[in-house]
């Protein structure tokens, strides 16, 4: 077998955890939501999506990156190469196999719901915070690790999932800066000053739309109402 041949294979083999990691943090933050929105009687989770990295994508990430790879005789930092790129670099340095995002229609709802996952049993091991420090090409959303723990036939293991939280705002940043600059290899040499202008007209954005909603309580009631009238 070649070497990328049996490096997909033990990729598609870790894929089994990472998929059970999944459904597990799908399925308690679908706990969480329901706990979440019953007691305040209102929609907090806009929209939850899920997908797992493709192998074509973890390589090409794994060379962009120049992960440390793991020898026997400990870690050493040096460019992977066809022969020395192995699944344990991949377990190792890749936290985010398995990714869920979570969309808010406001951006205090952010850290509401961050702080709801701070009271389960859901483990988070990193947390990036890029709203209270944007990316320095505006990119805003907050990123943690959840250590997640699943039983195999070999016992229980912790795999890491990636959650990312931002409202609607950030993401219809991210959708169109994903498309337009970040993945194409050639985009337009404005792209990074617009893309940076556009997120902080979005910051203004969602300042003011908290501070419409919260001009006067009694618009809690419209915005409380959990199907469209
Ligand atoms: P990646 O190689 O981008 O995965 O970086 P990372 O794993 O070192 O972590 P980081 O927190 O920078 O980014 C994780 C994920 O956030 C990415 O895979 C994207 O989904 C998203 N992301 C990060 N930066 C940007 C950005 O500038 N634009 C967009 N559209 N998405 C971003
Ligand atoms: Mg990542």
């Amino acid at each position: 077998m070649g070497y990328l041949e049996q490096l997909e294979k033990d990729y598609n083999e870790y894929l089994i955890e990472c998929r059970s990691a999944m459904r597990i943090t799908l399925a308690k933050l679908e706990n969480l939501r329901e706990h979440l929105e019953h007691t305040n009687d209102r929609i907090i989770f806009d929209n939850v999506e899920s997908r797992i990295k493709t192998f074509d994508s973890a390589v090409n990430k794994c060379r962009r990156k120049n992960y440390e790879h793991v020898t026997k005789k400990g870690l050493m930092k040096r460019e992977i190469t066809r022969d020395d790129f192995t699944i344990d670099t991949i377990r190792t340095h890749m936290q985010d196999i398995a990714g869920v995002r979570i969309t808010t229609v406001f951006q205090d709802d952010i850290y509401f719901i961050y702080e709801a996952i701070k009271k389960t049993d859901m483990i988070i091991s990193h947390t990036d915070d890029y709203i209270v420090k944007p990316k320095k090409n505006g990119y805003r959303s907050l990123h943690i690790i959840l250590m997640v723990r699943i039983s195999t036939n070999d016992g229980a293991k912790l795999v890491p999932v990636e959650v990312q939280i931002r409202d609607k705002a950030m993401d219809l940043w991210a959708a169109m800066d994903h498309i337009i600059r970040y993945k194409n290899p050639n985009p337009s040499p404005d792209a990074e000053q617009k893309f940076l202008e556009l997120s902080e007209t979005l910051c203004k954005f969602d300042e003011s739309v908290i501070s419409l909603r919260d001009f006067d309580t009694n618009n809690l009631i419209s915005f409380s109402t959990k199907s469209p009238e």
